[in-house]
């Protein structure tokens, strides 16, 4: 069923569980998603990036409305959010949408305009009910930004962090603990021991993105440290296109896009319910 983002992440944090936050691009993935849900029995998150709404033409309500109906249909408990969004005007629209809660990205900015440019999105999303994930530090390897987030002086100060928090009244904070977006390998090293502290100073639940890099151990280790919401979308990509670029060699005369996307389809689903034990379980 559809549910609240702030529902799944408070439930997940007092059971000291993470709750798994999958990435959308298009109607198999949020099927593939639902059905790893299942099969794992853990509750999940459907996000969908400003990345994926401009791919599909900034038309955010198709696919937000067809992911919610995919969640209120499911077994499973599933909540719907709008992620990486840079401009107020797609968040103005995210709870028209369907869309429970958002992650408001300023991280990139310095600390005075970041935080500026939070208070403003977290004072509009509370006006509309909507739960705001901000970050602070940098989670590298964004398109467009510096490589890697492995790297001196990209990780979040706890005391910052508390100060941003309390400053903004935020809900939930993206930190910079060693992962980095669009990994393709699994080979980031966390920061165990910064988790820890950030977990002492910020009141609000912590999230970990570019998690497609994190291997196993590494995650279960950063949700006992303290992380509650582990972000994933690269290796559902990799999933994806490695099972349709599988399916179109074996099969190079089909023109039934039916015969990939199922495939790609049943790869996402089984990636899900893997990480969903791993961080969910
Ligand atoms: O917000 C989305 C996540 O941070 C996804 O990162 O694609 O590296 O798994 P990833
Ligand atoms: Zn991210």
């Amino acid at each position: 069923s559809l549910v609240h983002t702030r529902e799944l992440v408070e439930q997940g944090a007092a059971a000291r569980r993470a709750v798994p936050a999958f990435n959308v691009i298009t109607l198999e993935y949020a099927e593939a998603i639902a059905d790893g849900a299942v099969a794992a029995g853990v509750p999940v998150i459907l996000q969908i990036s400003e990345n994926a709404v401009r791919f599909h033409g900034d038309r955010v309500e198709p696919l937000a409305r067809a992911a919610a109906e995919v969640a209120r249909s499911s077994g499973a408990d599933i909540a719907l959010h709008l992620d990486h969004v840079t401009d107020l005007e797609l968040l103005r629209r995210a709870s028209d949408a369907g869309f429970s809660s958002a992650m408001f990205d300023a991280g990139r900015l310095p600390y005075a305009d970041n935080l500026a440019a939070t208070l403003a999105a977290a004072n509009w999303a509370h006006g509309a009910g909507v739960w705001l994930e901000a970050e602070l530090g940098y989670v590298g390897g964004k398109p467009g930004a510096p490589a890697s987030a492995h790297a001196p002086g990209v990780r979040t100060d706890p005391d910052e962090a508390a100060r941003f928090v309390a400053d903004t009244g935020v809900d939930a904070l993206a930190v910079a603990v060693g992962s980095s977006h669009a990994m393709t390998e699994r080979s980031a090293a966390l920061d165990h021991a910064l988790i820890g502290r950030l977990r002492d100073a910020v009141p609000v639940p912590l999230v970990l993105h570019g998690s497609s890099g994190v291997p196993d151990d590494e995650l279960r280790r950063a949700v006992a440290a303290g992380i509650a919401k582990v972000n994933i979308g690269t290796a559902l990509g990799a999933a994806f296109t490695q099972a349709v670029r599988d399916t179109l060699a074996a099969r190079p005369d089909t023109v039934d896009p039916r015969h990939f996307l199922e495939r790609g389809r049943e790869a996402v689903a089984e990636t899900v319910r893997q990480l969903c034990a791993v961080v969910g379980g």
